[in-house]
């Protein structure tokens, strides 16, 4: 027996409890992780919320995360890329990672380098290839003015310095106690509230130009903010607001739309163990206190990401 987080009904982070699982068994070509760390993600809070009820299969007890990271405990028989022991980090098989033990695909994990700290690898797969989608999407190049909404959240602050990394100007919109991060990482911050296109556009002009692009991490008008911009519907992307992307025919890119989602996340790893790219860790939890990490996320907005560890 195990370990693990599991919800019997829709509803608020209180619905969450650990409880003791049959630990799982690897099929042929799984292998089983004990998990060091895992990341929570907004997706998460929703699917238990009941949000997507009627769209995405939910059986209760439901398991929650994704993101992970740790040590292989036990690989299937006709698994030969991975050994017991090895370090790795990248994506539970199916739900499941909010737990001491989880299943895990070889194809969805990557080995961790030993610089890249278990926190930060265990935040990484969805919001490190979300954010490379998101410049992807709207083709950052180094004369862009790119405006990021949500700058110090999980996707955003990835999506933010990528954008400074291929030489582009970039604005971030977030609220003023993650501005001092946003400057230290060379992005412009700009608060959000009453005056933020005019607060946009004279940072932009400050940078020399005007927007060119825009990555909506947020949702609530920020792609017609964009287009009040007169950034074309092209170089606009959301992964937040689908109503505003079928409405005014801009890009809604995410994870789902990358070719190597592996490739991704890998590129971004790289990054952060260079120091070229942050993922800060706003706050760690124990599992059993993973109500509190739930209320933390969907209360408040720490910057970066926030992580379980076992
Ligand atoms: N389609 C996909 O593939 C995909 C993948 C991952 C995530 N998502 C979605 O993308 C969204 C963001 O995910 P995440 O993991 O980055 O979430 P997160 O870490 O919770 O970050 C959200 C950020 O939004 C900021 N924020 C809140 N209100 C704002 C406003 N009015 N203007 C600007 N910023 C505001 C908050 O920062 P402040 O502290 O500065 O307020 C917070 O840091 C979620 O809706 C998630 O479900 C989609």
């Amino acid at each position: 027996m195990s370990r693990a987080v599991r919800f019997e009904r829709y509803g608020a982070p209180e619905v969450l409890a650990v409880v003791e699982v049959q630990t799982p068994v690897p099929a042929a070509d799984q292998v089983l992780l004990r998990v060091r760390a895992a990341g929570l993600n907004p997706f998460e809070s929703k699917l238990r919320r009941g949000l997507f009820d009627g769209q995405i299969p939910v059986s209760f007890p439901a398991a929650q995360g994704t993101d992970v990271a740790g040590v292989v405990e036990r690989v299937g028989e006709a698994v030969q890329t991975m050994a017991p022991g090895d370090e790795v980090f990248g994506a539970s098989a199916g739900r499941g990672s909010h737990a001491e033990l989880v299943l895990a695909n070889p194809s969805q994990l990557l080995v961790r380098p030993p610089q890249l700290d278990w926190a930060v690898a265990g935040g990484l797969w969805t919001a490190a290839s979300t954010a490379v989608a998101t410049v992807e999407a709207v083709g950052v190049q180094a004369q862009d003015c790119v405006v990021v909404a949500g700058a110090a959240g999980g996707v955003g602050c990835l999506a933010a310095q990528l954008a400074v990394h291929h030489g582009a100007a970039v604005i971030g919109v977030a609220s003023e106690k993650n501005h001092a991060w946003l400057r230290s990482r060379s992005i412009v911050p700009v608060a959000y509230g009453d005056g933020l296109e005019e607060r946009v556009q004279a940072a932009a002009a400050r940078a020399g130009g005007r927007p060119t692009a825009l990555i909506d991490t947020v949702g609530h008008g920020y792609v017609e903010l964009a287009l009040e911009l007169g950034i074309a519907p092209e170089r606009i992307d959301t992964i937040a607001d689908f109503d505003a992307a079928r409405e005014h025919g801009v890009k809604a890119d995410g994870q789902s739309a990358l070719a190597d989602i592996v490739a991704a996340v890998g590129q971004v790893a790289a990054l952060i163990v260079a120091g070229a790219v942050e993922l800060p860790v706003a706050a760690t939890f124990t599992l059993e206190r993973v109500r509190e990490a739930y209320e933390l996320l969907e209360a408040s907005h720490p910057a970066g990401k926030i992580v379980l560890m076992p």
